[in-house]
């Protein structure tokens, strides 16, 4: 056993045992963060901020929601809404955070593409966050199954029958997903436990990866400089902070994350206070009816890009493209040839390829959200193709990239 002595104090005491200043150190004061980053690099500190805000905001809508057929609706949009007090204002901030985040994931995502943050080192940064995508993805849709509305229940139809792969007619997998031949009670339950427990753990393991995955190559900066941490960090510790190209984590640094959290916080509760109708679909506030189709149903905005790739082809290619769509993004490290970690707008062809996808994703976005017909559907079409193409042109624009 180590040897432990008697403490000086309270700190001393959790010292010995748990080499509290060391974490302390590893984690904050001398994590290094480089000089030369912007506001865009505060977005990961966003995300922590919005998950909390859903984790907080979801264990009160706990105490009241009830997971039953014949009870959720009335749990969501009576008793929460209506009795219990401020119910009103936990539903506006989950339902808030929940649109939100997928916009900040989104700026996070192409922030790391515009700067190459996924290249030589800090591909396990990459792999975790896009893990926290798809992840972040099924606890979305799976809260959405939760009111058991109209939208609920049509939306988890449709997107369980992708499960029966086309014309491989898998309907034994549909059913066993469901737990039942059409959404009902085993569906709500199942996708109630995945939403309040095993996929918010699998979340915050998922974080921990992230950031330690973060720790070794530490987060890259707007220049494309590659900085040597340990002789810079030696210079800062020896009294030249001037000269020294990084910063303390804390509380430097984390000083500009709180002051762009701050005003992120501003903009989320003047949402949640006088916008929160774009979080809320209309649809979703009939209750489920398993007789009644929607006119039109469609995802909420975040899968709309990928639900436009599977929509214009016939079923069998549909949910190949919508496959490919879904798991590509994870490639990008090894797909991306080139050797240089700089700004995108200093690279050959990849800057246009940056603006096309991004051009591509947003008008994706828009076609989604149309009904597909005329004009809607020969864009929604030729966007899809151009999302493949470009994904088929990377590895060889990148292979021929000249060395910076
Ligand atoms: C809720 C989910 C997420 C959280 C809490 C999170 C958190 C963070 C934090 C705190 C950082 C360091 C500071 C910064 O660059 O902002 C970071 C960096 C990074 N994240 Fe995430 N992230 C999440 C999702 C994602 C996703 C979906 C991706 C995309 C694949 C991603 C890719 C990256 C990359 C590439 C970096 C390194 C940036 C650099 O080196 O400059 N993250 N993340």
């Amino acid at each position: 056993m180590a040897n432990f002595t008697k403490a000086t104090s309270i700190k001393d005491w959790l010292n010995q045992r748990l080499a509290i200043e060391k974490v302390e150190k590893v984690m904050m004061s001398e994590y290094w963060i480089p000089k030369n980053i912007n506001f865009l690099w505060a977005m990961g500190m966003v995300l922590v901020m919005t998950f909390v805000l859903l984790l907080v905001s979801g264990i009160f809508l706990l105490m009241y929601y009830q997971p039953n057929v014949a009870t959720a609706f009335d749990s969501v949009n009576y008793t929460i809404m209506r009795e219990v007090d401020f119910g009103w204002l936990w539903r506006h901030v989950h339902g808030v955070a929940a649109s939100v985040v997928f916009l900040i994931i989104y700026i996070h995502m192409f922030t790391g593409i515009y700067y190459g943050s996924y290249k030589k080192g800090r591909e396990m940064i990459w792999i975790s966050g896009m893990l926290l995508f798809v992840t972040f993805s099924a606890e979305a849709f799976s809260g959405y199954m939760l009111p058991w509305g109209q939208m609920s229940y049509w939306a988890g139809m449709v997107i369980t029958n992708l499960f029966s792969g086309g014309s491989l007619h898998a309907d034994f997998l549909v059913e066993w997903i469901r737990g039942d031949y059409v959404p009902a009670q085993a569906f709500l339950t199942r996708f109630f436990m995945l939403h309040v427990l095993l996929l918010p753990l699998a979340i915050m393991g998922l974080i921990g990866l992230h950031f330690a995955a973060l720790r070794i190559p530490h987060v890259n900066n707007q220049d494309g400089d590659e900085i040597d941490f340990d002789v810079e960090s030696k210079k800062y510790l020896a009294g030249d902070k001037a000269g020294s190209k990084v910063i303390r984590f804390a509380n430097d640094f984390m000083s500009k994350d709180m002051m762009v959290v701050g005003v992120y916080l501003v903009f989320f509760f003047y949402l949640v206070f006088y916008n929160y109708g774009f979080a809320m679909d209309p649809v979703n506030f009939d209750p489920a009816d398993g007789l009644k189709t929607p006119a039109h149903i469609y995802p909420e905005w975040y899968f709309l890009w990928s639900y436009e790739i599977l929509r214009p082809f016939s079923v069998d290619v549909g949910l190949i493209a919508f496959g490919f769509a879904q798991v590509i993004f994870i490639g990008l490290p090894f797909l991306d040839r080139s050797p240089n970690t700089v700004p995108a707008s200093r690279r050959g062809l990849f800057k246009y390829w940056f603006w096309a996808m991004l051009v591509d994703m947003i008008v994706l976005t828009a076609m989604g959200k149309l009904p597909p017909e005329g004009i809607f559907s020969t864009i929604g079409f030729v966007a899809a193709i151009a999302f493949i193409l470009l994904w088929i042109a990377l590895p060889i624009i990148t292979k021929f990239e000249k060395k910076i």
